[in-house]
């Protein structure tokens, strides 16, 4: 399976701040906001990466990410010229994907949760179908929100609905079989003239493959749409990373975990960091 993180759109709810920045390039507390997302297809066990982004944004992605050696990946960047809906990702990715399975992860999606990683390779291994992630929250109607028969059984996936049936809502990461590319290439635009992802999974809701797996306690996802709800994300990550003394999607630590980064490799990095409390926690682990 291959992983795709779709960091495009204008940002337009966050201006001024992303008048000349990608949102996802913004920082969330101590680290930029894609880290996150890309921790994530990280812990499911996913190397190669396409980062999907706008024509203005692409080179600033490439100056952070670079091929992705320094965190043991496989990058590759790819545009999308205007937002036309998230099922693009996996047109623009057909040619990465090269037939595989497909994880695609938004680019401002935070995710937090001790069985996170165990989670993600579970749904990564299916060979068929899909899989997503349903949390609950308090203003549903802002997202896709899927409702259930009491048997668990999926009843309906609905995008931004008026008069939402749940406050479960689906997170923005999808665990795809190859079939995903020939349902994206079939979809029409919506009312508000975009794809929708809903469509896709509905497409594999009717084919009896669409798996929902409920994000429960002990499980952390936060939005980063609003500056509120940025700030709020920030002092999240602060607040758990001053306690613990440990790093949310620190992905140079998630490489030597995982055994793709040697502590050399670690201690190189540490120096580009300089004397920060990064360069810092990254020499402590290459110790
Ligand atoms: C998108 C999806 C929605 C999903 C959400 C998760 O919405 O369309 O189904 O719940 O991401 O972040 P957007 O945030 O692009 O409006």
């Amino acid at each position: 399976m291959r992983g795709i993180i779709l960091a495009g759109g204008r940002g337009t709810r966050l201006y001024p701040a992303t008048l000349a920045v990608s949102k996802q390039l913004l920082p969330v507390f101590d680290k930029p906001m894609i880290y996150y997302p890309l921790s994530i297809l990280m812990l499911a066990g996913i190397r190669e990466i396409l980062i999907i982004t706008t024509p203005r944004d692409l080179p600033a992605f490439e100056a952070l990410l670079g091929d992705g050696s320094a965190f043991g990946l496989s990058l590759s960047y790819a545009e999308q010229a205007e937002p036309s809906g998230l099922p693009e990702a996996f047109v623009i990715g057909e040619r990465f994907l090269d037939g595989q399975g497909c994880a695609l992860i938004l680019g401002d999606n935070l995710f937090h949760g001790d069985q996170l990683g165990t989670r993600c390779r579970e749904a990564a291994a299916r060979s068929s179908g899909a899989t997503v992630f349903a949390y609950q929250v308090t203003d549903p109607g802002r997202y896709g929100v899927v409702s259930f028969e009491p048997d668990g059984t999926v009843t309906s996936i609905e995008e931004k609905p008026a008069a939402p049936k749940t406050n479960w809502a689906v997170t923005g990461l999808y665990f795809c079989d190859p079939e995903v590319v020939s349902i994206a290439k079939g979809l029409e635009p919506s009312a508000r003239g975009e794809t929708e992802i809903v469509d896709v999974l509905n497409a594999y809701r009717a084919r009896g493959d669409l798996t929902v797996s409920l994000l429960g306690r002990g499980n952390v996802w936060l939005d980063t749409g609003t500056h509120d709800s940025l700030y709020e994300a920030s002092s999240f990550v602060r607040a758990i990373e001053l306690r613990s003394g440990v790093k949310i999607a620190c992905p140079e630590e998630i490489g030597l975990q995982l055994g793709y980064l040697d502590r050399a490799t670690i201690l190189n990095r540490a120096t580009q960091m300089g004397v920060t409390d990064y360069g810092n926690y990254l020499r402590k682990m290459a110790v």
